[in-house]
């Protein structure tokens, strides 16, 4: 599909108001997205598990009018929120060319996060896959007869104006988003369920995300992404996510968790490799990152346990696992890992099948 199926050519605003309601969640990449070209085009693929409880859930109201201008009030948590407009004013303009009728309608966004806001956890994959669903629902209302793979591939299209990565919350329990050559279907545009066979210890994998620094980054995504032009290493590690994917494919059918551990470490420690090596150069990993990273390397040769860790553009640390280890992980967390985390706070998660329409 090409972005020109995605602009809706005729329509009505038939419908006077409304209020539609979607719960979305955020995911983990294993082969991470660093690196993009203009409207959030990814420079290389990447893929991640859909996670089930770490969830944003947006309720939309929308009412017709006359003027033909975006206009909307939001809340968070309950409150009027003004921090957030900015973003929302531009994800509303980028997506207006393809969803001309937003700027017939006056919105109000109610939007809650399960987990806490300032956790350090982004919300803004699952915050901008739930307000993309919420328009998509709006869409359907003024034209019933989309197909529900179109609803969800624009869903993507959409949140991806959005936030990159937000275009991977849309379904479970894996995503692609990124071309790749040995996945079916796969576009820079939009992010596809992995449909290929799927190894059983995958099914329910297990994430628990340790509060390192519960803090504001000091070095955004955004300008994280663009550090990568120009940047040294970046046209190698480019070619290194897609060779990553390709060996995740196959580790994904044959359930190989060594061979996993293997690939997933290297690309959270390439990620920040990346950071440290642009310039200007930085570092998002605090001390204790690196204390549960050895933790977590010594307990491995230790019990020959299978967890492993996860990073993203933060210094919180995803701890991921088979869910038959659930509970001697659990427990080696809870005994050598809390320590590490701010205020003991850490959230536990688990593969999830992605957004959920609640009306
Ligand atoms: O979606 P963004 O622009 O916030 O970028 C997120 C990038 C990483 O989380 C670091 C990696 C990824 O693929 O999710």
């Amino acid at each position: 599909m090409t972005e020109q199926d995605f602009v809706l050519k005729s329509y009505k605003p038939s419908v006077e108001k409304g209020s539609v309601k979607w719960s979305s969640p955020s995911n983990i990449a294993l082969v991470k997205y660093w690196g993009k070209k203009k409207n959030q085009i990814p420079e290389n693929p990447s893929i991640s598990f859909t996670l089930n409880d770490c969830k944003t859930v947006t309720e939309l109201s929308f009412t017709l009018k006359n003027e033909d201008k975006i206009s909307f009030d939001i809340y968070f948590e309950g409150e009027r929120s003004e921090s957030f407009r900015p973003k929302i004013e531009t994800f509303f303009e980028r997506i207006a060319p393809y969803v001309p009728f937003i700027k017939s309608y006056h919105f109000k966004i109610e939007t809650t996060n399960t987990f806490p806001h300032s956790s350090g956890i982004a919300s803004s994959a699952s915050g901008m896959s739930a307000l993309a669903m919420c328009i998509m629902s709006l869409e359907k209302q003024l034209i019933p007869e989309m197909t529900d793979a179109y609803f969800n591939r624009k869903a993507s299209f959409l949140a991806r104006l959005g936030s990159g990565s937000a275009c991977r919350s849309i379904e479970g329990d894996l995503v692609v988003w990124g071309t790749h050559k040995n996945v079916e279907k796969s576009s820079d545009l939009y992010g596809v369920k992995l449909e290929q066979e799927l190894h059983d210890v995958f099914k329910d994998y297990q994430d628990t995300i340790l509060l390192v620094d519960e803090g504001e980054k000091q070095v955004s995504s955004t300008v994280g992404h663009n550090l990568m032009h120009g940047h040294p290493f970046a046209a190698q590690r480019f070619k290194q996510a897609h060779s990553n994917l390709d060996e995740l494919l196959n580790i994904l059918k044959t359930g190989e968790l060594d061979k996993f551990i293997a690939i997933v470490e290297s690309e959270a420690l390439t990620l920040h490799a990346m950071m440290m090596t642009s310039a200007p150069y930085y570092i998002l990993m605090k001390p204790n990152t690196l204390k549960i990273i050895n933790t977590i390397w010594e307990f491995r040769a230790k019990t020959g346990s299978k967890v492993c860790f996860t990073l993203d553009a933060g210094a919180n640390v995803h701890v991921l696992y088979p869910k038959s280890e659930k509970a001697k992980v659990y427990e080696f967390i809870k005994t050598q890992l809390v320590a590490y985390c701010q205020n003991g706070a850490y959230i536990c998660d688990a593969v999830g099948l992605g957004a959920k329409q609640l009306h």
